[in-house]
C-alpha cells in the first residue's frame, strides 16, 4: 500500500446560498483545492453527495461536475452513504492512491439543500432511514436521535445541560470560522429554552439545513513533498469504514454508536495510534447527543462520560482534547454530502498550523469521524503531519 497525503484543501462558505447552484458551489470548492495543491489536472474525481435527485433533481453528478470543471474525459465517480458520503469520498480517493490506481485524486463533497422547503428537506434526509420500518411510520432524523438521546440518558444519566454544553462550545468555535453558517454566540439557557423539535432535542441541539461544498486533493507522500513548498506535509495514516443496522429497532444497544466504534478501531489499527495520542478531533455532531456518543465511540472517553467531558470543558478549544474546532455540524452547518470532506479540510488546516484563531497549538495528529443516518454507517480517518 502506498502512503497517501493531502496536498490541497478548499471549501465554500456554508449556509443558505440561494444565488448559487450545486454546480457553482462544487466548482468553487474544487478549484480552491486544486489551486491550494498547485495542480490543474488529476487522475480521478470522487464526489460525495447524498441526495441530489431529491434536493435539486439532478443525478449523474460525477460526469456533470467533471465537465463543469473543464475535465470531461477524466475518471470520475459519485459515492453515497447518506450523511457519511463525504467521508466515503475521502476513503475512495485514499484507496485508489494507496492501491496505485491513481496518483492524484480530487475528492469532493457537495449538497444543495435549501432549494426545497423544510418539509421536502426533511423527507430527503429521511430517505437515509429504513423506509419500511422507520420512515413510513413517520419518524424523522431529529426523532431518531431523540430516541438515542433518551437511551443514553436512561443508561448513563446524561443530562439536557450536558447536551446544551456541546451546542454552546460548537457555536463558540463557529464564531471563529469564517466559513460557518452561524456566527452566533449561544448560552446554555438559549439552548435549553429553544423550540422543542423532538423531545428531548431542541432547535439548538440540531444541525441546520445547509448548502455547501468542500474538496481536498490527495496524492502520494513522495509527490506531496515535491508540492509542499515549505508547508507541512499532511498524510492519511488510517482509514476505517463500518456499518450497523439502519433500523434502530434491530440494534441490541441504543446507547452506543457501534459503527463509529468499529470504524475508529479499524482506523486506529491501520495508523498504529491510540485515542490518547490525538491532538484535535472533528466528529459528526448532527445533534448534540451525537457528539457525546461519538466521543465515547472513538475512545476519547469511557461510555457514559462524553456528556460530563463536554460540560467540564475537556473538548473545548484549550481543553484536554479539542473537538469540532470548526464549529462542527451544529454551527458550521451540515450540507450532508460535503460534511465528511469539510472535516478533513479543518484537520488539514489545523495540522498545517493554518487554522487562525481556532488553531490548536502543536496539533500533529487528528481524527475525523463522519456518520450516515442514525449511525447505520461511519467513516473515520486519522491524519498526521509527516516529520
Ligand atoms: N440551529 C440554529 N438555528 C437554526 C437551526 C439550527 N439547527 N435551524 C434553523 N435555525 C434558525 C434559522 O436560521 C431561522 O432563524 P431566523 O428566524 O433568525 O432566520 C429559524 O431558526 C427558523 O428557521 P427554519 O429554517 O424555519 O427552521 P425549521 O423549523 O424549518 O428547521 C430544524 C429547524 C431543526 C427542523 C432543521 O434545521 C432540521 O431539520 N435540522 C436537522 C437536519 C438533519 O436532520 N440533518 C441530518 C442529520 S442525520
Amino acid at each position: 500500500m502506498r502512503d497517501v497525503a493531502v496536498v490541497g484543501v478548499g471549501m465554500t462558505e456554508f449556509g443558505e446560498l440561494w444565488s448559487e447552484s450545486l454546480r457553482t458551489i462544487w466548482t468553487k470548492a474544487a478549484t480552491a483545492a486544486l489551486a491550494d495543491a498547485g495542480l490543474d489536472s488529476v487522475d480521478l474525481i470522487t464526489v460525495g453527495c447524498m441526495s441530489p435527485g431529491l434536493f435539486v433533481g439532478q443525478e449523474h453528478l460525477a460526469s456533470l461536475l467533471a465537465d463543469e470543471l473543464g475535465m470531461a474525459g477524466v475518471a470520475a465517480t459519485r459515492v453515497e452513504s447518506a450523511c457519511a458520503s463525504g467521508g466515503l469520498a475521502v476513503r475512495a480517493g485514499f484507496a485508489e492512491i494507496a492501491a496505485g490506481l491513481a496518483d492524484t485524486v480530487l475528492v469532493t463533497g457537495v449538497e444543495k439543500m435549501t432549494d426545497v422547503d423544510g418539509a421536502d428537506a426533511t423527507y430527503a434526509l429521511g430517505s437515509a432511514a429504513d423506509q419500511e420500518w422507520e420512515g413510513f411510520h413517520g419518524i424523522t432524523f431529529p426523532g431518531l436521535y431523540a430516541m438515542l438521546a433518551r437511551a443514553h440518558m436512561a443508561r448513563y444519566g446524561t443530562t439536557r445541560e450536558q447536551m446544551a454544553a456541546v451546542a454552546v462550545k460548537n457555536h463558540a468555535n463557529g464564531l471563529l470560522n469564517p466559513h460557518a453558517q452561524y456566527h452566533l454566540k449561544v448560552t446554555a439557557k438559549d439552548v435549553l429554552e429553544s423550540t422543542l423539535v423532538a423531545d428531548p432535542l431542541r432547535l439548538l441541539d440540531c444541525s441546520p439545513v445547509t448548502d455547501g461544498a468542500a474538496a481536498v486533493v490527495l496524492t502520494t507522500v513522495e509527490r506531496a513533498r515535491e508540492l509542499a513548498a515549505g508547508r507541512p506535509v499532511v498524510t492519511i495514516t488510517g482509514s476505517g469504514l463500518a456499518t450497523d443496522t439502519i433500523t434502530l429497532a434491530n440494534r441490541e444497544e441504543l446507547s452506543e454508536l457501534r459503527a463509529v466504534r468499529l470504524a475508529a478501531e479499524r482506523a486506529y489499527r491501520m495508523a498504529g495510534r491510540r485515542p490518547e495520542q490525538l491532538h484535535v478531533v472533528e466528529v459528526h455532531d448532527c445533534f448534540t447527543i451525537a457528539e457525546i456518543m461519538a466521543t465515547e465511540a472513538i475512545g476519547l472517553f469511557d461510555p457514559g462520560f462524553g456528556g460530563s467531558a463536554a460540560a467540564d470543558g475537556l473538548t473545548a478549544l484549550g481543553g484536554k482534547i479539542p473537538v469540532n474546532t470548526s464549529g462542527g455540524l451544529k454551527s458550521k452547518g451540515h450540507p450532508v454530502g460535503a460534511t465528511g470532506v469539510a472535516q478533513v479540510v479543518e484537520l488539514v488546516n489545523q495540522l498545517r498550523g493554518e487554522a487562525g484563531q481556532r488553531q490548536v497549538e502543536g496539533a500533529a495528529i487528528g481524527l475525523a469521524q463522519n456518520m450516515g443516518g442514525s449511525g447505520g454507517s461511519s467513516v473515520v480517518h486519522i491524519l498526521e503531519v509527516v516529520r
